[in-house]
């Protein structure tokens, strides 16, 4: 970036609209009945205070439209573009949910196909049902020395095009929740060159393009399209996501439509304004901050690594299996320890008063940001390294394992989803259905099953074990999960 366009990047339009506002004390016969915040409940008002709510507004010229921008918003999604260096970015108030959603609708027509990794969000599976696409399924790798699941090679992606040419699209989490960030730039030329199109869920990278101790980006590796979690990571308050758009082969005018199909018309201008304050921040204090945060981060996983019971995996070890790790995010193994995940996550917040974002039997995932500092990173250190010598889980064995999930697609998800009759069945008779509903259990927390898909008896076997130890598999509908929901009549 010039000194022109930093200096450029210092302006944050929306915020600054929204304080002129504020100032100027309007009268306000608008939405939100709040009326600047005059008619919050106390409660709410004595707690944060009340100057926020003058920010909460509705769309009148002033502010500009989220659905129409011209002034403050369509300024502040330029300089969001800018500072990512692609032909347009929009911004997004329901998270990175409705751009994984819009970024389906928008790069697929009903009936087209696309290839994901099994090992994707919740709403890239909603995106399939929405935009009325096949999914072409990739088997995620499970790591049982680290107890992950990684996202495809770039020889999965070229075996997955030879054999499926019709597809239109492929979908790659990068990075995963665990940080770690598939080989981009070879996953670009290899889908550039088979003449389809690259969509990536970096919800978890917001932050990629900061440091240059990071991983690649999706975009600067070459991505058509790529969602961003701005809230995750950066300073956007919670549900403050972007949509980077740089293809010459997707429709921009379709995507901008598909947003504004999605999106509320009450969008809430604080979210906003905070999505144009952390572009600012990221711009010009980004890698003051994240040399920091890295610091702090190899700091921690190498005590953690000195524990007899916890061990949090490195970029070296990461790098070794073809991928790369975005080394603030910490995922903390405690197999070792005798405990589940979840067991620490409980010890971790109810004696030590500290939250980690997730936890499943294997281990902890603690995310760092831009408001990370020192204290937060001893405090978590210190309670593991205490947790380590004075705590004693009863050992278990546990393995991460998945079936196999290269199952067939018989019907559409959608067309189950929306308009297909069912019925269910005990699982022990389920082979051979058709699935209407999806399971996902925890972990690995993918879907075994989801709607459209063969029933196989290796699926059945590892749910009825699920059953049997009373595990609760997320979609399962029934107190007990002992049947399935499928397809009546096909
Ligand atoms: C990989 C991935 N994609 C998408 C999302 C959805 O993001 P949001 O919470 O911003 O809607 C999440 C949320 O955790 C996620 O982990």
């Amino acid at each position: 970036m010039n000194g022109y366009q930093m200096t450029k990047q210092n302006q944050t339009p929306i915020f600054e609209t929204l304080l002129g506002r504020a100032k100027r004390k309007v009268t306000s016969f608008h939405t939100p009945g709040h009326k600047n915040g005059k008619g919050l409940d106390s409660k709410l008002k004595d707690f944060t205070g009340k100057s926020a709510y003058l920010f909460d507004v509705t769309v009148f010229p002033e502010v500009d439209s989220l659905h129409d921008p011209v002034s403050s918003i369509k300024k502040a999604q330029n300089l969001m573009a800018e500072a990512y260096g692609v032909q347009a970015s929009f911004f997004l108030v329901n998270g990175s949910t409705v751009g994984n959603q819009a970024m389906l609708m928008a790069a697929c027509n009903p009936g087209d196909s696309v290839i994901v990794s099994r090992n994707a969000h919740k709403s890239i599976l909603s995106g399939i049902i929405l935009a009325g696409v096949w999914p072409i399924w990739i088997q995620p790798k499970v790591d049982q020395n680290l107890d992950i699941l990684f996202d495809p090679l770039p020889e999965q992606i070229e075996a997955a095009l030879h054999q499926y040419p019709e597809a239109k699209a492929v979908l790659v989490t990068s990075p995963t929740y665990n940080g770690v960030t598939a080989d981009l730039v070879k996953i670009s030329e290899i889908v550039h060159r088979h003449g389809k199109v690259l969509l990536v869920d970096e919800a978890h990278g917001p932050h990629l393009k900061f440091h240059e101790d990071l991983p690649i980006s999706a975009v600067e590796a070459g991505a058509d399209m790529c969602v961003q979690s701005t809230h995750k990571i950066l300073s956007a308050l919670s549900q403050g996501s972007v949509i980077h758009f740089n293809s010459e082969s997707i429709d921009i005018n379709r995507l901008k439509k598909i947003i504004s199909m999605l999106q509320t018309t009450s969008p809430n201008y604080l979210i906003l304004a905070s999505i144009d304050l952390a572009r600012r921040q990221a711009v010009l204090n980004g890698e003051r901050t994240f040399e920091k945060v890295i610091r702090l981060a190899e700091g921690a996983r190498k005590k953690i690594n000195q524990t007899r019971h916890f061990f949090s995996f490195t970029r070296k070890e990461i790098q070794a299996r073809g991928y790369d790790l975005d080394v603030t995010k910490l995922t903390i193994n405690v197999t070792k320890s005798g405990f589940s995940g979840k067991e620490v996550d409980a010890i971790l917040s109810k004696e030590y008063n500290i939250q980690v974002d997730a936890a499943d039997l294997f281990n902890l995932i603690a995310i760092m940001g831009t408001g990370t500092d020192k204290e937060d990173v001893d405090r978590l250190v210190n309670a593991l390294e205490e947790i380590d010598t004075k705590y004693h889980g009863s050992a278990k064995n546990w393995t991460l394992v998945i079936p196999s999930l290269s199952t067939e697609m018989v019907l559409m998800p959608r067309e189950v989803f929306l308009s297909k009759k069912t019925k269910r069945v005990p699982i022990s008779k389920a082979a051979g259905f058709i699935s209407a509903q999806t399971l996902t259990p925890y972990p690995p927390g993918i879907p075994v099953l989801i709607p459209g898909e063969r029933i196989t008896q290796e699926i059945c076997d590892y749910l009825m074990n699920l059953s049997e130890k009373e595990l609760r598999v997320s979609g399962q509908e029934t107190d007990k999960l002992r049947t399935i929901k499928v397809v009546a009549v096909h």
